[in-house]
């Protein structure tokens, strides 16, 4: 910098405060990006500023005025020289008027220790730099979808229908749950739940405005405490009229592809810190995907190669075999030793898969498209949509699924059905495979997960 120095004020929660001599240093930051401006008071030239510094601690907020100068210490260009200080809140080191010490103080804590402070946690570094790039992410989100002519489709959160069929379902009530229940006195006369997926809406709407997509919550209650389940989850749900599963998979991928740079290009500074602090390799590893096309595999394909892994060493918990859902010890087997990436699996036997998925001519598999990437597994399920009348409900009637709550999704297969695709993004998962962190309790605001309502 050269000329005259701007005078300005900065505001914002303090990280740490050095004294040396004369001189203290606070490091401050506002949370809009990792770095933290460093301000120098030199308190023989701000005398008045000496008493609010003795006691000032990590985590108080201040408003700090100064002249923004070239910085003589190594790591950052500028620094403030600051002339006054404000203390706006008070963050006490130690214990006051029975309230506990500020609990982030300098040391490092474990990311177990954070999740039991969400009100607090988003100050820290880590959790600071996922929430930025989970923003940017939700954004590029948006951008992908309407660049390519797709109109955003609000989908219920309150359902009656189960579109996975997995009866993983929040029920959702109104009755006194202490007796027997009686749903048609319910508040909607009949039993609803939170939804799992708004696919199903997502289809009737393609079947009008050609294409949508939902981003917006979902609930499971699977009762699978792993490092990649929530309970409430954020999905995006592209569902496309006329496209066939070759071009649904395209999408997926161009998709991603989209994310991947989008984080390179805008998140920079905090992938920088992933890399340097929780996934090393991670920036390499991303920009590789985000330049290569992904391998594409069938199930059946895939089977062999888990059988021959199995007949050679053995060394998966649970044994593959045909028709069996993939582990993910098997996923990850596939995308870090067989394939190096991420590889689409296609041709899913019909028993794993969910009632409304295009059946082969095989009559064993269906048009199923799993993305399966490394360190994570799955991270997109998808498929081609039967939108044969017949063929749906003979697939209902085999899975005893009562047609007369899916009267309204048979109506599309009546009226002007057409071939339709779409996938679900788990978007936590998005966010822990461009992040690199291993929970994904660390990568949403307030986690949700069976047992733990943080
Ligand atoms: O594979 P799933 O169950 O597919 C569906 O829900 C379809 N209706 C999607 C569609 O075709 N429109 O879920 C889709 C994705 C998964 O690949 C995963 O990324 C994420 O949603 N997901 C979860 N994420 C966090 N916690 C959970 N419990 C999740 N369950 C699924
Ligand atoms: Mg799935």
């Amino acid at each position: 910098m050269s000329g005259d120095c701007r005078e300005l004020q900065v505001r914002g929660w303090v990280k740490t405060k050095r004294d040396m001599k004369n001189m203290v240093f606070v490091d401050l930051n506002d949370g809009s990006c990792l770095r933290n401006i460093q301000c120098t008071f030199d308190l023989s030239l701000a005398p008045d500023t000496a008493a609010i510094l003795s006691t000032l601690g990590t985590g108080a907020s201040v408003e700090i005025c100064g002249k923004l100068v070239p910085s003589p210490a190594r790591g950052q260009e500028v620094e403030i020289t600051a002339s006054s200080l404000r203390l706006v809140g008070d963050a006490p080191g130690e214990e006051k008027n029975g309230a506990a010490p500020y609990p982030l103080q300098k040391k490092r804590h474990s990311l177990e220790f954070l999740r039991e402070i969400p009100q607090l946690r988003g100050r820290t570094n880590t959790l600071g730099a996922v929430m930025r790039v989970r923003s940017a992410l939700a954004f590029a989100v948006h951008r992908f979808f309407q660049d390519r002519g797709y109109q955003y489709l609000h989908t219920p959160v309150i359902t009656g229908s189960d579109a996975e069929g997995a009866g993983a379902m929040f029920r959702v009530t109104t009755l006194d749950t202490a007796g027997a229940l009686d749903y048609t006195k319910d508040f909607f006369g009949r039993e609803s739940f939170l939804t799992v997926s708004g696919q199903l809406e997502a289809e009737a709407y393609a079947a009008a405005l050609s294409r949508v997509y939902t981003f917006g919550p979902a609930f499971r209650a699977e009762n699978s405490f792993t490092p990649r389940h929530l309970a409430e989850f954020w999905m995006i749900e592209p569902e496309t009229a006329f496209f066939h599963l070759e071009d649904n998979m395209d999408l997926a991928e161009d998709f991603l592809h989209y994310c991947l740079k989008t984080a390179l290009d805008q998140c920079a500074e905090d992938l920088e810190f992933f890399d340097r602090r929780v996934e090393p390799g991670l920036i390499g590893a991303l920009q590789s995907i985000a330049a290569s096309r992904f391998f594409r595999m069938t199930y059946t394909d895939a089977m062999g190669e888990l059988e021959r892994a199995w007949a050679r060493h053995g060394s998966f918990e649970f044994k593959p075999h045909w028709g069996c859902d993939l582990q993910s010890e098997h996923e990850k087997f596939l995308t870090e030793e067989v394939i190096r990436g991420p590889v689409i699996l296609t041709g899913y036997p019909k028993e794993i898969k969910a009632f409304y998925m295009k059946l082969n001519e095989d009559g064993k598999t269906v048009r199923a498209m799993d993305v399966l990437v490394p360190r994570l597994g799955e991270i997109i399920g998808g498929s081609e949509r039967e939108e044969n009348l017949e063929a749906l409900s003979r697939r209902m009637d085999e899975l005893g699924i009562n047609k007369e709550r899916y009267n309204w999704y048979l109506d599309l297969r009546r009226y002007g059905s057409v071939p339709h695709s779409g996938f679900g993004l788990g978007f936590e998962r998005l966010i822990q495979y461009i992040t690199g962190m291993a929970n994904i309790r660390d990568v949403i605001p307030y986690p949700r997960a069976a047992g733990q309502l943080y």
